[in-house]
């Protein structure tokens, strides 16, 4: 029988709507820290076919490090495997943020999605294009088929000015000769694709072409040949989560990205993008509810690549 996946997301609403609260926002980012905490949204789409939502779907939030598979996906694209010899594709088992296992990995980031490894992507998108930041927001725009997804300039100024961590980061890959942009202006394109905004909506439509082996299903570019959507894929299976993706997988069992924002993106490889929106984080900075509902989406479709 045909799954209806929009009463699937309604039941999964209701039953999360249900549970007791817990988790809470981000407070370190000034802008975030005044997000209303109970806020939700989900949305699944089956690209050209179907699509169905639940909650505030329209509602845009900060997509935080979700972008991190966006510009990983753009350095992909155009330098292929070399950037491996800049940045591991291990799982780090530490926080997003973590200092020491840089210092003692002698600057090369475990992997893309921790924030040293971001930092040296970004960097490497720096180096590939006179206007790194312009061309992120017009791909993203090509990405979900949405021209009014922009910077949250608020978001980004207001964590140029607090992140002292990340600025660390860079400057310790600096010294080990792992960046060669200036510190300050890739610390500003890493908070200005952090400040993307998204809704659940357009999250889950930027992440159709990772259903798509690589092809963007709103413009019909191939983006990424089918081989680099699979390694894409595979690492936000394995890093997507930071000190979670192993969880992440067991419970859910998709390729996904998290974001301090409380979105999270999951993939279907082949078939559907969901993307899942509540602000209240877990320790280790992953949407609560988000992980909750993919985790009860999965068991309701049986849609894990497992
Ligand atoms: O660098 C930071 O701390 C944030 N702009 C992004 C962190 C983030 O989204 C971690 N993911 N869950």
């Amino acid at each position: 029988m045909r799954t209806d996946y929009g009463e699937v997301l309604r039941e999964i609403a209701d039953a999360v709507g249900k549970l007791e609260k817990s988790g809470e926002v981000a407070h370190y980012i000034p802008a975030l820290a005044k997000v209303d905490p109970d806020q939700y949204a989900m949305f699944a789409e089956i690209p050209g076919k179907e699509c169905h939502g639940v909650g505030a779907v329209d509602t845009v939030f900060s997509i935080q490090s979700i972008s991190k598979a966006i510009t990983l996906a753009m350095v992909i694209e155009k330098k292929g495997e070399s950037l491996w010899e800049r940045v591991g594709v291990e799982p780090s088992g530490n926080a997003f943020n973590s200092l020491f296992q840089l210092e003692r990995e002698m600057g090369k980031p475990r992997n893309p999605f921790i924030n040293a490894g971001a930092i040296v992507v970004a960097d490497e998108l720096l180096s590939l294009y006179d206007d790194a930041k312009g061309h992120l927001l017009q791909l993203a725009r090509e990405l979900a088929g949405d021209e009014t997804i922009d910077y949250d300039v608020e978001v980004a100024k207001g964590e140029m000015a607090t992140c002292h961590t990340n600025y660390s980061l860079a400057h310790f890959l600096k010294s080990h000769g792992n960046l060669r942009n200036r510190v300050e202006d890739v610390i500003e394109l890493y908070c200005y694709q952090c400040s993307l905004t998204m809704s659940a909506r357009t999250l889950a439509r930027s992440f159709s072409f990772q259903c798509s082996d690589g092809v963007i299903p709103y413009s019909g570019r191939r983006f990424l040949t089918a081989s680099q959507s699979k390694r894409l894929n595979s690492v936000m299976l394995t890093c997507g989560f930071y000190d979670q993706a192993g969880a992440f997988a067991y419970q859910v069992g998709l390729p996904g990205k998290s974001g301090v924002g409380g979105g999270i993106v999951a993939v279907v490889p082949g078939f559907m993008s969901v993307a899942v929106w509540s602000p209240r984080l877990n320790k280790y900075g992953n949407s609560v509810l988000g992980i909750e509902s993919l985790e009860r989406f999965t068991t309701k479709t049986n849609l894990a690549i497992f």
